[in-house]
């Protein structure tokens, strides 16, 4: 099957189709998700939290973000694949952000990169869509700079900072983002950002009105279970799978339930017989 572009992305916007995208950090997440048709494949830096165990997203660093995207690659042969450009990566030169966005694709094999909203942003994603790289923005709550702006709660629920993330929203289309990730505001806000952007935006904890969704894989499937978000449907319980097998492994292997025949491998009656005679010769 043909891998999705940024024109396809934009085409399910003008046909109403809408978009699915979920996070993957290594080969067998991004070969399932790939496998079960979800269009856009994120390597978040969620990676921080559900997988390194770190509190917050900032400690994520390129050499992180690089080694599992490189992973999540070689799983990936249809959905659009999205590396997250973590905290720092994109604050010091536009010149070093640019390398950082070109590291997501030369070297991890991206196909686009995410960048979080912040002052100045507006320049930095254009010269790294310049550079020819497709660039996906992120507006409303973001994370990498949550606790300086006052903790993790919704954003725009006022009429001054609506109307603030609508033109943070407007800005980064402005300067040629392919698509728009939209956290934590109102349906409604999500709703105007939705029917005033040409390009899709993709909503997690914004409601229905957005062109698509995305979640973070480990919530969906109730893998990472230090707290979970209100906006989180969780579609499975892995957590308790995983704890399941692990007590019945660990029972069978107490109990010599396991390895079993099946599990063991054996010699022929022939080679059995040689090696007991030669083994008693010794
Ligand atoms: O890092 C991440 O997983 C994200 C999504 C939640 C949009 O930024």
């Amino acid at each position: 099957m043909a891998r999705l572009t940024v024109a396809d992305l934009l085409r399910r916007k003008s046909q109403g189709e809408k978009i699915t995208m979920l996070t993957a950090y290594d080969y067998p997440f991004a070969t399932l998700l790939d496998e079960a048709g979800v269009d856009v494949v994120l390597v978040g830096d969620s990676l921080g939290m559900v997988v390194l165990g770190y509190e917050t997203t900032t400690p994520v660093t390129m050499e992180e973000m690089l080694h599992h995207a490189k992973a999540a690659r070689r799983g990936v042969s249809r959905a659009l694949l999205v590396g997250d450009m973590p905290f720092l990566s994109f604050h010091g030169t536009t010149a070093d952000a640019v390398r950082s966005a070109a590291r997501f694709v030369q070297e991890a094999g991206c196909d686009a990169v995410k960048v979080e909203w912040k002052q100045g942003i507006e320049d930095v994603a254009k010269a790294i869509v310049d550079a020819g790289i497709p660039v996906m923005g992120h507006v409303g709550l973001t994370p990498q700079t949550a606790v300086a702006e006052g903790g993790f709660g919704i954003r725009g629920k006022d009429v001054e900072s609506a109307l603030r993330i609508i033109g943070q929203a407007i800005a980064l289309q402005e300067v040629g983002c392919f698509a728009m990730v939209l956290e934590c505001v109102p349906d409604l806000v999500a709703k105007e950002i939705t029917q005033r952007l040409r390009i899709p935006t993709i909503g997690i904890g914004s409601g229905p009105w957005c062109d698509g969704q995305v979640l973070v894989t480990y919530d969906l499937l109730g893998l990472y279970e230090r707290f979970t978000p209100r906006f989180v449907k969780r579609y499975a319980q892995m957590g308790e799978t995983v704890r399941h097998a692990v007590r019945a492994y660990i029972q069978e292997v107490k109990s010599a339930g396991f390895p079993g025949p099946a599990h063991t491998v054996g010699m022929s009656p022939e080679e059995a017989a040689r090696l007991n005679a030669e083994l008693g010769n010794r």
